[in-house]
């Protein structure tokens, strides 16, 4: 290649995310013209011209909407993300929304910020009023995680070494998940088996057509009476009025959530926190740092890993040389073409050694394979592919 990779940043990117970028090979800078990738959090490029010079987008962050997607896909540029980059900060506050219904936490602090503190039988009042707050301990209760992706894997995880009992529900479970998880952790076989069960129920589900109002006004009247239910997925997988309604039952001791809204604020017993869950510098400097790191791996080896429109494709450099190619594969013509371009430059650059056939077999083996399991399962329709093609990646 010649001259440095050019990166356009827009917005503000974590110094120690841009620092994984070697000066003598990057060019970085918010002013770059004719960039080779442009990194972004939440810059609107669907209001933008990309340049056709871009070949690939890095994303600060889980979420892509904005960023034109299905259009980079018709380009084959792919777009890399920061899945699970801020779950231990989604995490840590699900473990403080547990600590703060058991406790009693926002009352008790409400009931403090209320005391006069002028008054001289402050001390009193104190001894006095602290009843009303007296919680109870997480350990020996049970928490029930629906959801067992990067977060919800994390937070059973983190119940069981509180002493807590945990059992979680994930129909669609990864196989790097279920390795993740501590033995401790029983599997449910349905939602209902969770709400009947568990003392706490956590939800880490993305919002999508199947979750939405998966807590609801069905499914709240079976959970266990006096339950705490916690919401730190997105506001629309609970519906609000159902459990505003399971609060004045008794049903629901305490709603958590991190979405406040007109319906739930000043509920003496919802916590509404400003959607903090990934709000920690550590988060931040997460994402930077693994969406640099995916997009360089993409420059200098040509592997994929966690764009949203491409399949993973990581293979180890065995030589210096390696010829990367991204085709849609629309009903299987296109691959035959390009594999057969791949062996043109291979033979061309003095690459086609008996190794480098070996291992190009080995690798394009190991895609189709993964190709073909993935074959039932679509791409999201944001690739922008027609139905019955896939984009595929090689490495060759
Ligand atoms: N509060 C915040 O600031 C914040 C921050 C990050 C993520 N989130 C939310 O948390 C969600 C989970 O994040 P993640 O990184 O763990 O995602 P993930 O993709 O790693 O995990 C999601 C899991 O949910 C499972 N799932 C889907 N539908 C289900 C269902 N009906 N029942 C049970 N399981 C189901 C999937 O199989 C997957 O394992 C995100 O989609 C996002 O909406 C919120």
């Amino acid at each position: 290649m010649q001259g440095p990779i050019r990166v356009l940043v827009l917005n503000q990117i974590s110094q120690h995310g841009l620092d994984r970028l070697p000066a003598e090979r990057y060019l970085v800078g918010k002013e770059v013209a004719h960039p080779d990738a442009i990194l972004v959090r939440s810059a609107d490029l669907h209001s933008m011209d990309i340049p056709s010079s871009v070949r690939a987008i890095g994303r600060a962050g889980a979420g892509t909407n904005n960023i034109p997607v299905a259009a980079m896909s018709a380009r084959g540029v792919p777009v890399f993300n920061a899945p699970g980059a801020n779950a231990n900060a989604v995490k840590e506050l699900v473990i403080a929304g547990m600590l703060m219904a058991a406790r009693n936490i926002p009352a008790a602090l409400r009931f403090v910020t209320a005391l006069d503190p002028a008054a001289p039988d402050m001390d009193r009042a104190v001894e006095s009023g602290k009843k009303a707050f007296a919680g109870f301990e997480l350990a020996g209760h049970t928490l029930g995680v629906i959801g067992l992706g990067r977060i919800g894997c994390l937070v059973a995880d983190a119940a069981i070494r509180l002493g807590m009992n945990v059992i979680g529900y994930d129909p669609e479970i990864t196989v790097d998940a279920a390795w993740s998880l501590p033995s401790q952790v029983k599997k449910a076989h349905s939602i209902p088996e969770i709400l009947k069960t568990a003392h706490f129920v956590t939800l880490h589900v993305p919002l999508v057509a199947a979750t939405r109002h998966l807590i609801g006004a069905a499914t709240l009247p079976q959970m266990r009476h006096g339950a705490v239910l916690l919401n730190f997925s997105r506001d629309g997988v609970v519906d609000e009025q159902a459990v505003l309604d399971a609060l004045e039952a008794g049903r629901l001791r305490h709603y958590v959530c991190d979405f406040p809204s007109a319906a739930i604020n000043g509920h003496a017993r919802v916590t509404a926190l400003p959607h903090l869950g990934a709000s920690t510098r550590e988060a931040e400097d997460n994402c930077a740092k693994m969406v640099v790191d995916q997009m360089r791996d993409y420059f200098e080896n040509g592997n994929v890993r966690n764009a949203v429109n491409f399949p993973d494709a990581v293979a180890p450099r065995e030589s210096g040389y390696r010829v990367a190619i991204a085709n849609a594969n629309v009903d299987g013509t296109g691959w035959a073409e390009h594999r057969q371009h791949a062996e043109q430059v291979a033979r061309r650059d003095g690459l086609h050694d008996r190794r480098r056939r070996q291992s190009g077999a080995r690798e394009r083996d190991c895609l189709d394979r993964r190709d073909r399991r993935r074959a039932g399962r679509a791409l999201p329709s944001a690739a922008g592919l027609k139905p019955g093609s896939r984009r595929r990646a090689s490495l060759q």
